[in-house]
């Protein structure tokens, strides 16, 4: 019996070392360089999302213009690069970065394309921190204006040899920019990082079933739930949705989910609320507005026709508030029975109006 304590106690201690270790080094780091801003928005959307240290990367020499005289500088940068790439002077000098990788599991590089390559200023972080990236989980955001990012993804993969690549890469260009939040809100779940809390809960009711659910604190979630409580006869179409037409529009941030959920909360166009009961591949544009968190009985529920659906502010809605305190993202106050958001210093109605 003593022996087996003794052994116990080795594993509780081998345990609670190891789980002491995770947590000491399960933060996230977002890595960025921006050149002309496009990057630097994107990590602002982006550390909406998902909690993160950020650290900028800064070219030690300041006020160069990369894209003068043909784009020639940037491109005289990447050919001492690619002409030496295991030599440290080929890189450009970087203001000294004050970070210690032992701290994070996860790094994110955001990036700008040059000349369908990494920037240069970012390789020569990379160059450097590479090597203490090993066996860290590696996410990869690249802003091009156009050009694809493959030759970019095998100078990261270059310098970060022994990384371990989360499953995809982020792409963005001038094309689909105009969408950075709902790309942004994809590649979070599609890699599997954690969300930070920034959803409201409301309850769906069906019948004599109630639903919860997670309605998005953006734009078009906060005009959703400013007109909430709202029961509805929801008509049936395709077998795996029913739908309404709203009394007024919603802000839109449309894009192609692609693979639809069943429990997705989706505007279609800028006024039809769209609830799916059926997970299936879509080729329409939506607004996402939420989901709901468990959809197993929702089908059945909602039945093969017409249904009234109820939708209302969740009972726990203050424990959002203590939520968004502590992922620090948002803040829902009760004012005169009304609640606010709190964003940024700023007071927003549900609707989105600034106050
Ligand atoms: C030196 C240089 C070279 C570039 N080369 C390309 C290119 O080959 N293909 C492309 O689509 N965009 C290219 N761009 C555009 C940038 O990739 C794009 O504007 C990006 O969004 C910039 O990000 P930033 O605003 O964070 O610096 C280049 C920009 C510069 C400054």
């Amino acid at each position: 019996m003593k022996h087996i304590n003794t052994h116990m106690k080795r594993i509780l201690f081998f345990l609670a070392a190891v789980c002491l270790s995770a947590v000491a080094n399960s933060k996230t780091l977002v890595a960025y360089y921006s050149y002309t801003g496009n990057c630097e928005a994107i990590v602002a959307e982006l550390t909406k999302h998902i909690s993160a240290d950020v650290v900028e990367i800064e070219p030690a020499e300041k006020g160069l213009k990369y894209e003068a005289n043909g784009y020639a500088l940037g491109t005289q940068l990447l050919n001492a690069i690619n002409d030496a790439p295991n030599d440290a002077a080929s890189y450009p000098a970087i203001d000294p970065v004050n970070v210690s990788m032992s701290d994070y599991s996860t790094i994110i590089i955001v990036t700008p394309l040059w000349w369908s390559q990494m920037a240069a200023i970012m390789q020569t972080f990379l160059f450097n921190y590479g090597p203490q990236m090993a066996g860290k989980n590696i996410g990869l955001i690249v802003s091009s204006a156009s050009s694809s990012i493959s030759r970019l993804v095998a100078d990261c993969k270059r310098l970060v040899p022994q990384g371990n690549y989360l499953s995809e890469n982020l792409w963005i260009n001038n094309s689909n920019r105009h969408n950075l939040q709902s790309l942004i809100t994809d590649w979070v779940s599609t890699c599997g990082l954690e969300e930070k809390e920034t959803t409201i809960n409301i309850n769906i009711i069906v019948g004599n079933q109630t639903f919860a659910a997670t309605i998005q604190d953006t734009p078009t979630g906060r005009a959703f739930l400013s007109l909430l409580p709202l029961t509805i006869n929801m008509s049936e179409l395709n077998g795996n949705e029913k739908y309404y037409y709203l009394n007024s529009s919603l802000p839109t941030d449309t894009y192609k989910p692609g693979t639809i959920q069943s429990g997705d909360l989706m505007l279609y166009q800028n006024d039809c609320l769209v609830l799916f009961y059926k997970t299936f591949n879509s080729s329409y544009s939506y607004t996402r507005i939420g989901s709901v968190t468990d959809p197993s009985g929702l089908a059945l529920a909602l039945g093969t026709g017409n249904v009234t659906v109820r939708f209302e502010t969740a009972s726990t809605l203050t424990e959002d508030i203590s939520t968004a305190i502590s992922s620090g993202v948002a803040e829902k106050i009760f004012r005169n029975g009304q609640v606010y958001i709190i964003r940024n210093g700023k007071t927003y109605t549900l609707n989105g109006t600034e106050l």
